[in-house]
């Protein structure tokens, strides 16, 4: 099976090449991202392997439909990108459900840690040996309460590392889970999440209903004061919204590996570039945001998971057999994917 991998980046190759060898899948890098413009470099393949912001709309599905495109293989869980509707029928979209659910939940406790104790200030500090603590006091996690909204496979395990700091945790989910229940977490209404949660932690996907979860509203809301957690999608927290709250000072901290624009510059390096989102850039300049580049899944294990996950898709639509990591798998509700 020919597969064109859109969207490549070093550290995808060696984990999809031996899992490709290994099973008959030969994988063609593509640097670029597929766009309306790129989707022809899919010409001569059987399928397409695509991440989080390569361009997968009705025109280019289309497209790909005329190449004789048989699957779309998403190498990640979210599948917000793809027009998962418009290709039912004309080819299948398998993604990756889970593939290390820690790697993204200690990336999330990693970012706040390093916020809340300044951790990104004191370590510049030190290497210029300024060893002055003013400006670094922090606060204990230790008996603060954290909402917890979407509690599926990261939201759990961010939980259980919630819970080892011994923090109280609440938690929003539109499918409540006794599983979650019988950990001691206690659901609540988002409201009530809003005005009694220290930190707030997202791990909800990108859906309609979950776009711009953290409006202007929802921060009026909430404590001030609050530490904002966005591991998941970058369009559930309106960044503008965002923004205003942290010069308010109603947000204390702004942790985000994910941005709503990000497409435009995640992934690349755009060091020697005048940056053109002032939203993004008034962000990243405040002293109490932290800001990685979608690097929460970018552990070894999350990556050999990924690759090991990917060809066992493909060879599944290869053999024409059911996969369970299909994202319409037995006509489940498109958007429903639990
Ligand atoms: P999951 O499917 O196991 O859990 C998602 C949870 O959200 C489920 O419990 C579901 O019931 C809940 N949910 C669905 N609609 C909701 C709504 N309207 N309101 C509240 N909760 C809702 O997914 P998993 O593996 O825990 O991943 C969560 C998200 O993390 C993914 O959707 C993806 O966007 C993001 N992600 C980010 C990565 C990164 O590198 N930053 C890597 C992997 C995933």
């Amino acid at each position: 099976m020919k597969v064109a991998f859109f969207d490549a980046k070093p550290y995808d190759r060696p984990s999809f090449d031996k899992f490709g060898e290994r099973c008959g899948v030969k994988f063609k890098y593509f640097e670029t991202k597929l766009t309306e413009d790129t989707v022809k470099l899919a010409k001569g393949y059987d399928g397409v392997c695509v991440f989080v912001n390569d361009t997968v709309n009705a025109s280019v599905i289309d497209s790909l439909e005329e190449l004789g495109i048989k699957a779309i293989a998403l190498r990640c869980a979210g599948f917000n990108n793809v027009d998962v509707k418009h290709a039912k029928g004309k080819m299948r979209v398998v993604r990756v459900p889970a593939y290390s659910p820690y790697a993204v939940a200690e990336h999330a406790m990693a970012m706040l840690l390093t916020s809340i104790r300044r951790i990104h200030k004191s370590y510049i500090r030190t290497r210029d040996f300024n060893f002055s603590l003013s400006g670094l006091t922090g606060f204990d996690l230790h008996g603060k309460t954290v909402g917890v909204i979407g509690t599926g496979k990261i939201g759990q395990v961010f939980i259980d590392i919630c819970k080892g700091f011994g923090m109280n945790v609440l938690a929003y989910d539109k499918y409540p889970s006794e599983k979650v229940e019988q950990k001691g977490v206690k659901y609540v209404s988002l409201d009530e999440l809003f005005t009694s949660s220290d930190v707030i932690s997202l791990h909800c996907p990108l859906t309609d209903e979950t776009y711009h979860l953290i409006d202007g509203g929802a921060i009026e809301k909430c404590k001030k004061g609050v530490a904002i957690i966005n591991t998941s999608r970058g369009a559930l927290v309106d960044a503008e919204a965002l923004l205003n709250g942290i010069k308010t000072r109603k947000v204390g901290t702004a942790c985000l590996d994910v941005y709503e624009e990000e497409s435009e510059h995640f992934f690349e390096d755009k060091s020697g570039h005048i940056m053109d989102d002032d939203v993004l850039a008034r962000l990243i300049s405040m002293p109490n945001v932290i800001v990685t580049s979608h690097q929460a899944f970018l552990t070894e294990e999350a990556l050999s998971a990924i690759a090991e996950v990917t060809v066992f898709n493909l060879l599944k639509i290869e053999k024409g057999e059911e996969c369970e990591n299909e994202v319409c798998y037995k006509n489940r509700e498109v958007g429903d994917c639990k």
